[in-house]
């Protein structure tokens, strides 16, 4: 897939800084945020001390190791304001995520913080291509979660004319990507399947639509994904990460011309993988536990953000700043079927390697007598629908599941658009009915 569009020139000085510069900026940041922590949030003042190291511990960056970490029961138990380092009335925005139980979690943005969010999703649009003057249509979900309004207030940034389209109504998302012809677009992987859908069921090619990027994330999507997308609508297909406790979307974000994983805006976020385990910090290139602490937010400071993502740090390429490696997914999201650790995007690579099949795929797990049964659901392409042997395709992918996973897996092939799409928010890859 070409690469439609390069921006180099634009860097901002830190995007090309050395090394030394940009571990000067987070030593001193670092320093601060400690130290603002320490005197501003309880939470942190008790966690320090009992672990007992002072802010004035941090000499170097290797010492933020000797610093406890955070977890998201940190979150709850100091809900809803609690690890604020402000008083409320300087909160400009909360956001908060949705949790599946118990309740939310809230994160509260200073008006500086607002700002600096911006000018970072600024910067991930300008490295995924974007470029002030364009259209951007936005399809994350508005509201309480971060991913509408995080890339609204970056568009509008970068100088760019934004369509607030919000998730679902898919018809209408194509009625106004064909009407208003936007140069790119915000939304999950998982609903980007779904509009190019859309436009085959009105007999519309999804190649001749004016979006020349996509810019998606909030979902571990592979690289299988990718190239579908990208042959499916002809565009660029790029990764962003990001996560509300941390910031929301904008955390990280891909290149456009190198498309290796999405470069972590090391200014602002200081990122560590640890074993999952242990809570020992492994070096670059190991995967494992992904961790943050924030380095400039003035609201919700974080010190040592368990985000409970596996991934492995890489080195710096079209930037100066380190590359995450696209996640394997959520240390929560892995099942153990029968002793084997399996993940949903390894069924994702395996699903798209298949010529006949779409990119929908569910992972139903239950259990008989005190055996986990894991069924693979997916479904035929509709220039299949006629032709093609369920059963067969069937046989073959349940083969490749277990001489590439491990794992043996029912698998139902079913007709197109028999697997429950979702239109808002992430989607929906695993159903557990296991009791509990
Ligand atoms: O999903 C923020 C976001 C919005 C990111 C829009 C990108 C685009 P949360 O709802 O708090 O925030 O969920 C954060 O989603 O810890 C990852 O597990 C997952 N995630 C986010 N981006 C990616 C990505 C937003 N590019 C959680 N690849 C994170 C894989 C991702 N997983």
């Amino acid at each position: 897939m070409p690469v439609k569009r390069s921006r180099a020139e634009e860097l901002e000085p830190i995007e090309r800084a050395s090394r030394d510069e940009i571990e000067a900026l987070q030593l001193a940041r670092l320093q601060a945020t400690l130290v603002r922590a320490y005197q501003h949030v309880p939470h942190y003042r008790q966690a320090f001390d009992a672990g007992g190291v002072q802010p004035a511990d941090c000499r170097s960056l290797a010492d933020l190791a000797k610093f406890p970490f955070t977890n998201k029961a940190d979150l709850r138990a100091n809900y809803p304001f609690g690890l604020f380092a402000v008083p409320r009335e300087q909160v400009a925005r909360v956001h908060a995520s949705s949790g599946t139980t118990g309740k939310p979690t809230v994160v509260g943005y200073t008006k500086n913080d607002i700002d600096t969010w911006a000018g970072l999703m600024a910067r991930s649009l300008r490295a995924s291509g974007a470029r002030a003057g364009d259209l951007v249509h936005v399809a994350y979900g508005y509201g309480l979660f971060t991913g509408g309004l995080g890339a609204h207030y970056g568009a509008e940034a970068l100088g760019c004319t934004v369509i607030p389209m919000s998730g679902g109504q898919t018809e209408k998302q194509v009625q106004l990507i064909q009407d208003l012809k936007p140069d790119v677009i915000m939304v999950t992987p998982s609903y980007m399947q779904v509009i190019i859908e859309e436009f085959r069921r009105q007999g519309l090619d999804p190649r001749a639509m004016s979006v020349q990027i996509g810019v998606f994330g909030a979902e571990p999507w592979t690289e299988a994904m990718r190239a579908e997308i990208e042959a499916g609508a002809a565009i660029d297909a790029v990764d962003i990460y990001g996560l509300s406790e941390v910031m929301g979307p904008g955390v990280a974000n891909e290149c456009i011309e190198s498309k290796d994983g999405p470069v972590i805006w090391e200014d602002h976020f200081l990122p560590e993988i640890i074993d999952p385990e242990t809570g020992a910090v492994l070096p670059d290139g190991s995967e494992g536990e992904l961790v943050f602490t924030t380095l400039t937010k003035e609201a919700l400071p974080l010190i040592r953000y368990r985000t409970r993502d596996l991934t492995r740090l890489l080195p710096p390429t079209s930037r100066s700043m380190r590359r995450m490696a696209k996640l394997v997914g959520r240390s929560d999201d892995m099942l153990i079927i029968r002793g084997v650790n399996l993940f949903p995007t390894q069924i994702e690579e395996l699903v798209l390697q298949h010529g006949a099949l779409a990119g929908q795929y569910q992972l139903v797990v239950s259990r008989e007598a005190l055996l986990d049964e894991l069924t693979v659901r997916c479904e035929l392409l509709p220039s299949q629908a006629q032709t093609a042997d369920r059963a067969a395709i069937a046989a073959v992918l349940q083969q490749r599941i277990k001489d590439l996973i491990g794992v043996s897996a029912q698998v139902d092939v079913g007709l197109p658009d028999s697997i429950e799409r979702t239109l808002v928010g992430k989607a929906r890859r695993v159903i557990d009915r296991r009791p509990r």
